[in-house]
């Protein structure tokens, strides 16, 4: 796939090209009523028919669950697409060329570069598959999946496979196919032997699982061993394609299940996730051994209101359990959980116990903090000191709740658990709100963003790590600007504020500090009524400006995703404070320089002015 800029003209011209009811209609059952189409909302469940797609207006709207948009939000939302990505798509549905950006020969050598590496895995993908289908030293693995519950009906769905116990068998399969073995060696399926001995497969006597990226091509695989011999589980290493913290197991079979139901469930193992998916719940993926990371949390979020974390029920099981809590509430996303019997695990509980005693679990899933709460105080048993800490640590982490209800009920319940008073508890989630609430720190040094999951300021990021420091380069501290000036620059930048809008409330006259006014500058001077066009200007920018636009731009878009006016009135009510302690304390100075001139009629206006300004 190409990769560039697309420009604003073209993204125009492909929504105006798209039917936005025929393309609905291939998700959505669509009713005509009046001027609109109405039908079952397609992200949220219901029974009676609150999406409403308006043809003339070209958007769509849910009156059930409050989502709406164009074509492309549409399209994001349903497959899980980047913008970009979304334009891309409806671009050669309706047969416009986009003229991208021409890629330079480095590009272009690591695009061709990613494209072998997935033919690669493919053809590794089917090799093994066959062993464990075909060949007659597949016994075993065949055995073993037998034992496991997984007939060849099942393996067929879900591409298993199996490595013989063999040094070389992928590594001869690759090179009869013609296939580079420096590819299989950067995929790590093929690892250099040591001295002059040749190189040789990475997994070998295991079953493997193929792991899929959005768009269904493979990009990794994980082995497991058919005895008990350690280790478990090998998985491939991070490559040009695949990076674990960024990929989810079965996001990929789970997305349609989980946009439906509004959930998803997140276990630990790669059996664990095919168990539910079979036993009627496909709403289910899991972490390919690694914790969870905000970049999973920010994919999930894209699906789901809600994320059940199913972990393992021991201590590191909990642990894992309360550090996604953090992660997932960092993100905004509700976390529950659902505990299982000791030494079980969610494949073991289906087995034994079956679907419907599973399901009953999953309906009774609590709250991860109201687990947290529990865990934490019975740690802490009785002794006060040990409560008191147990509470703090708990406030703690109720202060990172992104509502102020949600926070206020579980300090309720806090203060009746621990018995101490309502009152003091919520003095003590105050002072740890000031102390979370800091926005995310930027991040400035070289921007690193996913190929695969590339964020809606893409298109102009990646032109800017062009034209930026080299990558791996570490940039100097930010620039010592305020908060405020921060986000205005990101809200402008991003266009969810307009540059009308920032004129009026007082232009560039609201950034105090220089690099902020510089950047105020850019933007205001390059806006145009229907926004910011980035790629028109950024080429003219000397590195140091493209690297700061860049770390904006990939400031986290979901933190803005709420209530943009009121974050608006916040910055400028504060810049509007700090404009002031400016004046004043230049007029100041303006009064002590008069006072020692003797000039007293000057003095007195002054002062005047000073007075007004309070
Ligand atoms: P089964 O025994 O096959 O049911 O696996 P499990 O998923 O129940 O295994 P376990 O609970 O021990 O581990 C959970 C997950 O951690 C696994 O699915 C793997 O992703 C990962 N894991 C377990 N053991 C290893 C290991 O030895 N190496 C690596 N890299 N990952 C492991
Ligand atoms: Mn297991």
């Amino acid at each position: 796939m190409m990769s560039g800029q697309i420009s604003e003209s073209k993204i125009n011209e492909v929504r105006e090209q798209t039917d936005i009811v025929e393309l609905i209609s291939q998700y959505v059952s669509l009713k005509r009523s009046g001027a609109n189409y109405t039908g079952l909302c397609p992200f949220h469940s219901e029974k009676s028919p609150s999406f409403s797609v308006n043809s003339a207006r070209q958007f769509f709207h849910c009156f059930g669950c409050g989502v709406g948009g164009d074509v492309f939000s549409f399209l994001m939302k349903t497959e899980g697409l980047a913008f970009p990505d979304a334009v891309r798509r409806l671009a050669e549905r309706v047969g416009i060329e986009l003229e991208e950006h021409i890629p330079s020969p480095e590009e272009e050598m690591r695009e061709r570069q990613r494209e072998r590496l997935y033919r690669v895995n493919e053809v590794a993908a089917d090799y093994f598959h066959q062993m464990l289908m075909e060949n007659p030293a597949g016994d075993p693995a065949r055995q073993y999946m037998k034992v496991r519950g997984y007939g060849r009906k099942a393996a067929g769905e879900y591409q298993i496979g199996f490595a013989l116990d063999s040094w070389d068998g992928l590594k001869k399969h690759l090179e009869e196919q013609g296939l580079a073995a420096t590819d299989a060696r950067t995929l790590g399926l093929i690892r250099p032997g040591k001295q002059d001995r040749g190189d040789y497969d990475l997994f070998r006597g295991r079953v493997i699982f193929p792991v899929y990226d959005l768009s269904g091509r493979i990009v990794a695989f994980a082995g497991r061993v058919l005895d008990d011999s350690k280790p478990k589980y090998i998985n491939s290493p991070e490559s040009p394609i695949y990076h674990k913290g960024r990929v989810l197991f079965g996001l990929y079979q789970a997305r349609q299940a989980m946009r439906q139901s509004g959930e998803v469930l997140l276990v630990e193992g790669y059996f664990d996730q095919l168990a539910l998916y079979r036993a009627g719940f496909p709403q289910v993926v899991a972490t390919c051994g690694t914790a969870l990371t905000s970049d999973h949390a920010r994919l999930l979020k894209r699906y789901v209101q809600r994320v059940v974390l199913l972990f393992d029920q021991d201590a590191a099981g909990k642990k894992a359990t309360f550090k996604a809590m953090t992660v997932l509430q960092e993100e905004g996303v509700p976390a529950a959980v659902i505990e299982l019997p000791n030494g079980e695990d969610p494949d073991s509980f289906i087995q034994g116990e079956g679907a419907e005693a599973f399901r009953d679990r999953l309906e009774k899933a609590r709250s991860v903090m109201d687990l947290f709460m529990d865990d934490i105080l019975a740690e802490a048993g009785n002794g006060i000191e040990q409560k008191v800490r147990a509470a703090e640590q708990i406030v703690e982490q109720i202060s990172g709740l992104s509502s102020e209800l949600e926070q206020g009920l579980y300090l309720k319940e806090l203060a009746q658990r621990s018995g101490i008073d309502l009152e003091q508890l919520k003095q003590v989630n105050k002072k740890a709100m000031g102390r979370v609430q800091q926005p995310k720190k930027l991040n400035y040094s070289a921007p690193h963003l996913s190929e695969d999951y590339p964020s809606p300021g893409a298109t102009f990021t990646k032109r800017g790590r062009e034209n930026s420091a080299a990558p791996g380069r570490q940039i100097e501290a930010k620039p010592e600007w305020s908060r405020s000036e921060e986000t205005l620059l990101c809200l402008l930048l991003q266009n969810h504020v307009s540059s009308k809008k920032i004129i009026t409330a007082g232009g560039l006259d609201l950034f105090t500090h220089q690099v902020a006014r510089d950047i105020a500058q850019i933007l205001l001077d390059n806006s145009t009524d229907s926004g910011l066009d980035i790629e028109s200007f950024i080429g003219k920018l000397d590195p140091d400006k493209v690297r700061l636009l860049t770390a904006l731009s990939i400031h986290d878009q979901g933190q803005f995703s709420e209530n943009i006016d009121a974050l608006f009135t916040g910055c400028l009510n504060a810049l509007q404070r700090e404009r002031n302690k400016r004046q004043r304390g230049e007029l100041r100075e303006e009064i002590r320089r008069s006072e020692l001139a003797g000039n007293q009629e000057q003095v007195k206006k002054l002062l005047e002015q000073f007075k007004n300004l309070k």
